[in-house]
């Protein structure tokens, strides 16, 4: 059954097929097997508006993955599309070391003003890689200067994923993206992820106990050799790619007090979780907990421009403010750095925050979502298992035996065939392996949501009965 609505084609079928031969031709997709497109074509997007994408046949696709985890407003918001041509029309890119530009500052201040209380400072670049990068060489260079240059190892998390540059594949932890690079990485100390599906329920108890089974063995190791560590980085609450992983409140409240306890950096990367997705401003602001370091990215444009932010402490920033000849200068910077129209990008799009009261207005989509899940009937099938949300995130993992949780074989590869049917429905859905998620942009409606999740138990039953 074919579920799309449709817009009129910008294209004709000729057009189409001489630019999708033209993509196998000539370009390599990110985490794709190019192999699988040989006798199968991508969907190419024409078209966006909103929450939905248009191929160039004309028919609608929910962006149900916010294109990536980026979209915030929508596509095509009109405030976003004149902050880009104001900004063009008084100057476009120019380079952020020994010049600046209003852009730039405002956003600035108005982070330091948005973000947990401490950061102070901020260091632009142009996505949430580089954005790690920088956090970690920061964290890195600051106990050089500060006289504890043995303080140089990370510690990360199971399942955690920073980005796919080198320095954040080191403090990766999903085996699939980053094991095969191990002789390029530094050695850091990998630790267990609260996973909170292995909680019994949702009571604080049961979330203290998962919290306590990955401290455990944390605080073993801080005890011993917090002399060699710089900083620990966290996705908080919410560890995306290493399969919607939820994680508890506490545990971030305790890893807290355990970094000042041990003088140890405690890295917030809020590239993904940033900017509202997980119902707060920040995912930190659930445990009411200020990092000494914060990743930003994705969102931070609502996922219209690449740029990212560093924040850290007026501590940090201080150990390199000094005589030039000391040489404690932070040497690094990208050509893109601090991107005017990224910065007045970003800046819209913190307006619209503020106007829309997007935050507020979210709540009740959030609210739908919860009930949307809760009554499809997701939870009765017998392959479906651990439906999971916070915020406008929401996951469930698909098993052969949901009840004895029993995998899929591997090669069955159920997700890729999700994705593919999902276009079938009208769906973005791109699975983690058997993981389907949907990320949702915050300008999605309650029917929105009604219309999405019914959608996908349609997906489900046609390829899984
Ligand atoms: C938590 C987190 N950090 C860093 C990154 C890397 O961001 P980018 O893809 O912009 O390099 C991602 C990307 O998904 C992410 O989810």
């Amino acid at each position: 059954m074919k579920t799309h609505m449709r817009k009129q084609a910008l294209r004709s079928p000729e057009q189409i097929n001489e630019l999708l031969q033209k993509d196998r031709q000539y370009v390599w997709h990110p985490f794709t097997q190019m192999k699988d497109y040989e006798d199968r074509n991508h969907v190419l997007i024409d078209r966006a508006e909103g929450i939905f994408l248009y191929d160039a046949d004309g028919r609608q696709y929910y962006d149900t993955v916010s294109s990536w985890w980026c979209n915030v407003h929508g596509h095509g918001h009109p405030k976003i599309k004149e902050a880009i041509m104001q900004q063009l029309h008084a100057f476009d890119h120019i380079m952020f070391s020994g010049l600046t530009h209003a852009p730039g500052i405002e956003l600035a201040e108005r982070l330091v003003n948005l973000t947990p209380e401490g950061l102070q400072k901020v260091f632009y670049s142009d996505n949430g890689s580089t954005a790690v990068e920088v956090a970690l060489k920061m964290s890195f260079q600051y106990w050089q200067q500060v006289g504890k240059p043995e303080k140089n190892k990370f510690v990360y998390l199971d399942g955690s994923y920073h980005g796919d540059t080198l320095g954040a594949v080191s403090v990766g932890g999903v085996e699939q993206y980053h094991a095969l690079f191990k002789p390029l990485l530094f050695h850091g100390y990998r630790m267990p992820a609260p996973d909170l599906r292995q909680a019994k329920g949702r009571s604080p108890a049961d979330e203290l106990i998962v919290a306590e089974l990955a401290l455990a063995p944390l605080r073993e190791l801080l005890a011993n050799e917090a002399d060699h560590i710089a900083g620990i980085i966290v996705e908080p609450m919410l560890m995306g790619a290493g399969g919607m992983i939820m994680t508890p409140a506490c545990y971030l409240q305790e890893l807290r007090k355990l970094c000042t306890a041990h003088r140890v950096h405690l890295i917030a990367d809020e590239v993904a979780t940033g900017f509202g997705r997980t119902g707060k401003l920040f995912a930190c602001e659930h445990a009411d907990v200020s990092p000494d370091i914060m990743c930003l990215s994705k969102a931070l444009t609502a996922g219209i421009m690449p740029l990212a932010t560093t924040l850290c402490t007026n501590e940090i920033y201080d150990a390199f403010y000094d005589d030039y000849a000391t040489q404690k200068t932070f040497f690094h910077g990208h050509s893109f750095t601090g991107n005017p129209v990224a910065c007045a990008v970003a800046l819209a799009s913190l307006d619209i925050f503020q106007e829309e009261a997007v935050l507020d207005r979210m709540q009740s989509t959030i609210h739908a979502l919860a009930e949307a899940l809760h009554s499809c009937g997701l939870a009765e099938l017998p392959y479906a298992a651990n439906i999971r949300q916070l915020g406008l995130v929401a996951a469930f993992d698909l098993y052969q035996d949901a009840k004895n949780r029993i995998a899929f074989s591997a090669d069955r590869r159920i997700g890729a065939a999700i994705y593919e049917e999902g276009f079938e429905e009208g769906l973005i859905l791109r699975p983690l392996g058997d993981t389907i998620y949907y990320w949702l942009p915050h300008c999605t409606t309650p029917e929105d949501v009604k219309d999405i999740v019914n959608r996908t138990l349609r997906v489900l039953r046609r390829i899984l009965g």
